[in-house]
């Protein structure tokens, strides 16, 4: 008997963490991942978008290895057809629609997860996507709802009336934002019925996470990671070796390019350790004592000091 495929590994966009730079880090020194999502880009009014707000998604700096999709945060299909063909004119052929964005001040107007709400608007942005990229180059990816389960049900049968590439669902409402657990007997009930390919996203943070919902989802061959392989880069490799592969030095050479790609593009110590800190509110975890370790971090005001702490703090994995 053939082995069974791999699982396909997606990496999640998370604003603010998994950009260019953690995505060129990891290329350089991680594996297991199949592609990335690009973390949203909103879409603009008027004819034209800038470059400089493509440029996290600049084909000539994206690392090898690594396929981008762009994605795309908005309500307004006129307006997503001039941000498609930007990012079309880089020369992407796939791009997704944020239809999961949780956060009130977004959802409340309409885009992000509030998209689900406005049948009228998520059809015609749809339409316009695929439209404008063709059969099997547009993506959305989602929430179960706004308040509760029951929304994307009722909104399956007019995203999969498109010929979408894929839907990726986060199995949680959007007022739940990343609180409590994703609800995984909602998700059987979308797969159960879902004839698009299926995403899952959401709570994969260990091994083991892997292992229980892919095996209570054999069917679903395409995984999104997001704060799991941030807090552990380590977790694709881990997931396709079946065992944990972690390893403090490449750990520790990992961090140390992220660092100075990060100082690269920072224009001063303040810059560079929010970036710093971001990353470390998710890494802390990993590390045994990982709670003082943070609190020590988030004290340090300059790049000196934060390199300080980190190096005379002995890393163990928890
Ligand atoms: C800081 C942060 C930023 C995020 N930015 C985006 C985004 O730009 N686009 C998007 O579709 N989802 C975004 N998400 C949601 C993640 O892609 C993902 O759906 C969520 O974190 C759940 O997956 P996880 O449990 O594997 O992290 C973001 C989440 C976080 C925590």
């Amino acid at each position: 008997m053939a082995d069974a495929p791999h699982p396909e590994l997606i990496l999640a966009p998370l604003r603010g963490v998994t950009g260019l730079r953690f995505r060129q880090a990891f290329q350089a020194h991680l594996t297991g991942l199949d592609r990335a999502v690009a973390p949203f880009i909103a879409t603009v009014q008027g004819p034209r978008v800038k470059p400089e707000i493509l440029r996290g998604i600049d084909p000539t700096v994206q690392p090898e290895g690594l396929p981008l999709i762009p994605q795309v945060i908005g309500k307004d299909p006129a307006q997503l057809r001039v941000m498609l063909r930007a990012m079309k004119a880089l020369g992407y052929a796939d791009v997704d629609l944020n239809a999961g964005c949780p956060w009130p001040f977004v959802a409340k107007k309409g885009r992000g997860a509030g998209l689900l709400r406005d049948e009228r608007v998520l059809g015609e942005m749809l339409a316009a996507g695929c439209e404008e990229l063709g059969p099997g180059h547009f993506s959305i990816k989602v929430r179960l709802g706004l308040d509760d389960t029951t929304l994307l049900p009722k909104r399956l049968p007019l995203i999969q009336s498109f010929p979408l590439r894929e839907l990726c669902v986060h199995p949680r409402t959007a007022k739940q934002m990343y609180e409590d657990t994703v609800d995984l007997d909602a998700f059987a009930r979308v797969a159960e019925v879902c004839t698009l390919p299926l995403v899952y996203n959401g709570d994969i943070r260990t091994l083991a996470d892997f292992t229980r919902i892919s095996g209570r989802f054999p069917a679903v061959r395409r995984w999104m990671l997001g704060r799991g392989i941030v807090a552990n880069p380590f977790l694709a490799e881990s997931i396709l070796a079946g065992q944990d592969t972690r390893d403090l030095d490449r750990f520790r050479a990992w961090h140390a390019d992220l660092l100075e790609r990060y100082a690269a593009d920072a224009p001063g110590d303040h810059a560079l350790l929010g970036h710093l800190k971001e990353l470390w509110a998710y890494l802390a975890p990993t590390f045994r004592r990982g709670d003082r370790l943070w609190n020590a971090l988030k004290l340090t005001r300059t790049r000196a000091e934060f390199e300080r702490v980190l190096a005379l703090t002995p890393l163990t994995w928890a």
